[in-house]
């Protein structure tokens, strides 16, 4: 039997602390690669992980809850939180440098800049929750200008978020090469995510209806359908069906622009949606 080796990872709580130790890191000539996260932290996390343990020889992990990017009424107080856990986990990948600042560290009382991307962020989830992206922008902009990496890390499953993040790169000049990783799904398709932990079994069941619909699209696709409208009908009304299921968007759009598509182009267009399940909010997307 292979025992699992577990190697603690060093952990900087302060943003000086860490510096120094990049610092270090940089002058050995070792090229640093960073995932950005909340914690809570599942395969597909672990996954941005492994890919940046092959890509660099220093990988920073992020875990930090920003209220920076939670509305009002959101769910930053309850957003689950296990520090011990996250630490295990990445402790089994390999070595691995984790950052967990605490919100002061970030946002000092006096904190008053933020970062705004004024185009690609305004569709989609931007238009239900009006402050992520600012919050995202802001806190990711920190993050590369603290840790300065080469190469930084997100999924697929938070596509609009990755491709705000890239126009941030381009527009400000960040000089970091960002990589996507496809979505990780539970046996039963439903797209990985934290907030996954929210759900009842009810719920959970009534969840994999989103996937489903997303495949189901794929494979009109496949068959040669390339009418937006009809694949969308056929979305709303396989959704509709879930009692449990409010959906907040469908739209497909082009993978990079964002823009919406009238016709499905078949690897350039994407199917994204959010739902409701009860009071959880979930993405999902496909490239069709
Ligand atoms: O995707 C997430 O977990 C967050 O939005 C991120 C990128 C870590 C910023 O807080």
């Amino acid at each position: 039997m292979t025992e699992t080796v577990f190697s603690e990872p060093q952990v900087f709580r302060d943003i000086a602390t860490l510096q120094q130790h990049l610092t270090e890191v940089r002058q050995e000539g070792r090229k640093v690669a960073l995932v950005p996260t909340m914690g809570a932290l599942h395969e597909g996390h672990l996954a941005l992980v492994r890919k940046a343990l092959k890509e660099a020889q220093e990988v920073v992990v992020t875990i930090f809850v920003n209220p920076k990017q939670f509305g009002p009424n959101e769910d930053l107080a309850s957003y689950p939180r296990d520090e011990e856990t996250d630490l295990k986990a990445l402790g089994k990948l390999g070595k691995v440098t984790v950052f967990i600042p605490g919100v002061e560290e970030m946002y000092p009382g006096d904190f008053s800049t933020f970062v705004d991307e004024a185009q690609l962020s305004k569709g989609l989830c931007g238009v239900s929750r009006p402050q992520f992206f600012r919050g995202v922008l802001t806190i990711v902009g920190k993050l590369f200008n603290i840790v300065r990496p080469d190469i930084a890390i997100f999924g697929q499953k938070d596509a609009q978020q990755a491709a705000v993040i890239q126009k941030m790169v381009r527009d400000l000049h960040f000089g970091v090469e960002i990589i996507t990783l496809p979505t990780v799904r539970e046996e039963d398709g439903l797209a990985m995510s934290s907030r996954n932990q929210y759900l009842s079994k009810a719920q959970r069941e009534e969840a994999q209806a989103l996937s489903k619909s997303l495949f189901e699209a794929k494979e009109m696709v496949e068959q040669g359908v390339r009418s937006t409208d009809r694949v969308i009908a056929e979305v709303t009304h396989l959704l509709a069906q879930h009692r449990r299921v409010r959906l907040i968007y469908a739209q497909v759009i082009d993978t990079e622009t964002l823009e919406p598509c009238r016709e499905i182009v078949p690897g350039q267009s994407l199917l994204a949606l959010a739902a409701w399940v009860d009071q959880v909010r979930l993405i999902d997307n496909i490239r069709l």
